[in-house]
């Protein structure tokens, strides 16, 4: 008897993580295996890690332990870890000594492989398979299980060389490098045939698309979403991340003209105080950013503009923080994601002295999530009290799992009463907008 087999993959960290973990679920499955609800009924575990911040870390040697007892009880269960903490020495060092149940390890550079180091350990390889690379193209045709039908992620660039101080990414995804035009539209154009309506853009740094790696083709961001425009089928394009030193007129006019492209941006501020966006060099200043926001606003007047803000970044004194203030109570962003700094090991800043004290930085944490949870209600008042909007029904509400939900076309979460297939866009009469998401019904 062929008793089927099983994969499970636990994913940590952003989108690009979420994309190559649909990759190693790509590769399983063309192997024969199908997904396991649950990890301790897999043959197969894979675990993609983060190193973005501490907490990342510290969550993923919380969840590893346990894994010891379930393998245990799993005979020839094969588990691996990859993502960006196995980019870095020292956690690839701490797993091999202290998990030895762990049987494979390997880089974000390696993910197109993980078929091959499987088949080794497979064929019964005793020892443990580490695969490792600090840097490498970007692999093309990997299979891909996506997550949905109807919304894809699609990774434009790959890498980062602006190396912000307190950032590891650079350290663990690589230098830049872009994808051939081509190759993106080929695989955008299959989604569409396959009934994909939504595409988001991925790279660290996207509106450098196509100034790195193996251009065969010249293409800039802006071109190419007037090219991913064109497709038939897609009716919604989004992208991230914007780096604010690299928002140029081009692409916000590249917004602007194409109907499809989504009026949302996501522009991480970092800080307000331009001394310590010195130090953390991001390249831009107060004045830059505000002004770069004025011409989004200027010229797409609906824009929603979402941002990632650090607090307590070395040296951070009263007054830099109250410019950072200053700039949420100006821009009035429509969300945000807000992170105490943390050291990562091998970065400028992790050397760097004057950290700022535990207990003020958690006081300037609170009073930064009061404004900017002020403003996100002003704004989600004045953009959709009393509106109609298109959503994309994505699925049930966490809240009251007889609502649907969605997104609108600058990313609001919708809740909503009424009926829609999945993966279709409708109109949604707003009747109660909030904070962090809006209540309506769909329109008649
Ligand atoms: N400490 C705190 N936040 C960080 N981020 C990146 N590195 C660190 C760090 N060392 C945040 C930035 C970035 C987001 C993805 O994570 O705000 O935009
Ligand atoms: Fe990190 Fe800066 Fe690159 Fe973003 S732009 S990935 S914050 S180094």
């Amino acid at each position: 008897m062929n008793i089927e087999k099983k994969y499970h993959i636990i994913t940590f960290g952003c989108q690009m993580n979420e994309n190559d973990s649909e990759k190693i679920a790509g590769i399983l499955t063309k192997k024969g295996y199908t997904y396991a609800e649950d990890s301790k009924d897999a043959d197969v575990l894979v675990i993609n890690t983060c190193s973005v911040r501490g907490n990342a870390d510290d969550r993923f040697f919380g969840n590893l332990g346990q894994f010891k007892a379930v393998k245990q009880k799993k005979e020839g269960m094969i588990i691996a870890v990859c993502g960006c903490m196995m980019q870095q020495e020292i956690h690839i060092n701490d797993v091999q000594k202290r998990y030895p149940f762990v049987d494979i390890i390997f880089g974000t550079h390696n993910v197109h492989q993980f078929g091959e180091f499987l088949d080794r350990k497979l064929e019964g390889n005793k020892k443990r398979v580490v695969e490792v690379i600090s840097d490498g193209p970007i692999a093309e045709d990997v299979p891909m299980k996506r997550e949905f039908d109807y919304k894809a992620y699609v990774t434009i660039m790959n890498g980062c060389d602006n190396f912000c101080t307190y950032c590891i990414v650079p350290y663990t995804r690589g230098r830049e490098k872009s994808r051939p035009a081509s190759k993106i539209i080929q695989e955008i154009r299959e989604l569409a045939d396959n009934g994909c309506k939504e595409v988001m853009l991925l790279g660290q740094n996207v509106n450098s698309y196509g100034k790195r790696g193996e251009i065969t083709e010249p293409c800039s961001f802006a071109e190419l979403l007037d090219r991913v425009s064109e497709i038939e089928g897609i009716e919604r394009i989004r992208f991230m991340t914007s780096h604010p030193k690299d928002l140029t007129d081009d692409v916000i006019e590249a917004i602007a003209r194409n109907e499809k492209v989504m009026n949302s941006v996501h522009l991480p501020l970092q800080s307000g105080s331009s001394r310590v966006l010195k130090l953390m060099n991001r390249k831009y200043d107060k004045e830059k950013y505000l002004q770069t926001v004025e011409k989004l606003r200027e010229r797409i007047p609906d824009i929603s503009i979402t941002t990632d803000i650090i607090v307590g970044f070395p040296t951070e004194t009263e007054e830099d923080f109250a410019q950072t203030l200053d700039v949420v109570e100006k821009v009035r962003f429509d969300s945000a994601f807000t992170f105490i700094y943390s050291p990562r090991h091998g970065t400028k800043a992790a050397s760097m002295e004057g950290a700022v004290d535990d207990a003020v930085v958690k006081v300037r944490f609170e009073k930064l999530m009061d404004l900017l949870h002020a403003k996100m209600l002003e704004q989600s008042v004045e953009k959709y009290e009393g509106k109609t909007v298109e959503v994309l029904v994505d699925g049930h509400s966490q809240k009251d799992e007889n609502m649907l939900c969605g997104k609108t076309r600058g990313g609001k979460l919708v809740n909503f009463h009424g009926e829609a297939p999945m993966g279709t866009l409708v109109n949604v009469k707003i009747t109660k907008p909030t904070t962090f998401h809006l209540l309506g019904e769909v329109a008649e």
